[in-house]
C-alpha cells in the first residue's frame, strides 16, 4: 500500500494523497478526472468548453468512475461558466475551483450543502482577495506553471501566500514528482496540482504525438508570453507556439478567429455575445482572444499539429520522462517523496 501524508488539504476534502489534477480545458475530461479522484487524489473537470447539459453529463460521468470526492473548475468571467456553476451546485459536487473572477455567492450556495471552494490564484493581491471573499482553499500558480502563472515562481510565491493566512494550499507549478511535492510541502503548500505530468498520462485525451513531444522536450523549451490570450501564458517551443507569440493578434483577427471557433463547437453565438459584453467591454475582448485561443489549443491537443496549433505547458515537461497511468504517477510520486523523506531525515540526525 502506498504510504500517506496528511494535510490540511487531505483533512478538509477526505482524500488520501495530497495530489490534485487541476482544470485543463479539454484534457481534464471525465476518464482522466475519475482516474485521479480514484487513485486517491482530487480531479478537477474543466468546464470551460462545456456547455450546461455537457456539464451536467461529465459529473454523472465521473460519479459513475468513482465515489471519491472531485471538482469542477470554472473560470467565472468566461461566458456560459454561471450557468455551469448552477448545475455543479445543483448536483451537490464536492469541491468547486473558482478563477476569474468574485465568488462569494458559490461560496454561500457551496457551504448549504457542505461544497468546498478552492480560488486559483497567481499572486499575493489575488491570494489577499480570495481569503478575504472566504474560500476554502487555494491553489497558487507559480510562474513554471502551464498557462496562466504569475509572474514569481512556486519557490518564492508559495511562502509568501503561507504567510498570509492557514488555509489549505495547492501548489501548481514546475511539479512532476515526488521530489516536487515534498519541496510543496516544505515552503508551506499542503498539496500540488500537476497539469504537466497528468496531461502525459494514459488516460489523458492528449494527442499521442503531442504526448511524445512532452517526452522529448527539455525544461527550457516553453514560451511565456502574454500574445497568447492576453494574460501572460507559458506554451510549448514549437512552430505554431513561437509564431502565435511572436506579435499580438489584433483585435478583428481575434473576433474572427473566435467566432469560428464558437461555430465549430456548435456555440449559439448571439447567447455567448451576450454573456461576454455583460462583464464589460474589456472582459468581451478578453473573451475573443480566448475563444481564438481555444482553435489553436485543440489543433496540438486533439490533432498533434504544432505546425499551426499551440500546447499549453509547463516548464516540468523536462521532468516528464514517460506515458504512465494515473494510478502509476501518483504511487510513483507518494514512494518518491516518501523516499527523499528518509534521506533528509537520514542527513539532520547525522549531522551530516
Ligand atoms: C495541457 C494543459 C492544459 C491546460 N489548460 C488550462 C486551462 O484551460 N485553463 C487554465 O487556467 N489552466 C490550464 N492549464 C494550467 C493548469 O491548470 C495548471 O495551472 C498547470 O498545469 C500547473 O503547472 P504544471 O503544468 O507545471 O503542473 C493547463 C495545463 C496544461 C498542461
Amino acid at each position: 500500500m502506498t504510504a500517506a501524508f496528511q494535510t490540511r488539504l487531505t483533512r478538509l476534502l477526505g482524500i488520501q494523497h495530497p495530489i490534485v489534477l487541476p482544470g485543463m480545458t479539454y484534457v481534464a475530461v471525465p476518464r482522466l478526472v475519475g482516474a485521479v479522484s480514484a487513485a486517491g487524489g482530487l480531479g478537477i473537470l474543466a468546464s470551460g468548453a462545456l456547455s450546461p447539459d455537457e456539464c451536467r453529463r461529465d459529473i454523472e460521468q465521473i460519479r459513475a468512475i468513482t465515489d471519491r470526492p472531485f471538482g469542477v473548475g470554472f473560470s467565472l468571467a468566461l461566458p456560459g461558466a454561471i450557468d455551469c456553476v448552477d448545475v455543479a451546485l445543483q448536483a451537490r459536487v464536492p469541491v468547486l475551483n473558482i478563477s476569474m473572477g468574485k465568488g462569494d455567492w458559490v461560496i454561500e450556495r457551496a457551504h448549504a450543502y457542505g461544497g468546498k471552494v478552492i480560488a486559483t490564484v497567481s499572486n499575493e493581491k489575488h491570494a489577499r482577495s480570495a481569503i478575504d471573499s472566504g474560500v476554502d482553499g487555494l491553489i497558487v500558480t507559480g510562474h513554471e506553471a502551464a498557462a496562466h502563472g504569475g509572474h514569481v515562481t512556486s519557490m518564492v510565491l508559495i511562502p509568501a501566500v503561507r504567510d498570509m493566512c492557514d488555509l489549505p494550499i495547492i501548489a501548481a507549478g514546475g511539479v512532476a514528482d515526488g521530489r516536487g511535492l515534498l519541496a510543496a510541502l516544505a515552503l508551506g503548500a499542503d498539496a500540488v496540482a500537476m497539469g504537466t505530468r497528468f496531461a502525459t498520462s494514459l488516460e489523458s485525451p492528449l494527442h499521442a504525438n503531442t504526448k511524445q513531444l512532452v517526452i522529448d522536450k527539455p525544461a527550457e523549451d516553453t514560451i511565456y508570453s502574454r500574445n497568447f490570450d492576453t494574460y501572460p501564458c507559458r506554451v510549448m517551443k514549437t512552430p505554431g507556439g513561437k509564431r502565435y507569440t511572436a506579435r499580438p493578434l489584433s483585435p478583428p483577427v481575434a473576433l474572427k478567429r473566435s467566432l469560428q471557433a464558437a461555430w465549430e463547437m456548435d456555440q449559439p453565438m448571439l447567447g455567448l455575445a451576450r454573456d461576454a459584453m455583460s462583464h464589460g467591454t474589456v472582459q468581451a475582448v478578453r473573451t475573443a482572444y480566448f475563444g481564438a485561443a481555444t482553435l489553436a489549443m485543440r489543433k496540438a491537443m486533439h490533432d498533434g499539429n504544432h505546425e499551426d496549433g499551440v500546447q499549453l505547458i509547463g516548464q516540468s515537461q523536462g521532468l516528464v520522462h514517460d506515458v504512465a497511468s494515473v494510478a502509476e504517477i501518483v504511487a510513483r510520486v507518494m514512494a518518491q517523496a516518501q523516499s527523499v523523506l528518509r534521506d533528509l531525515n537520514t542527513c539532520a540526525s547525522s549531522g551530516a
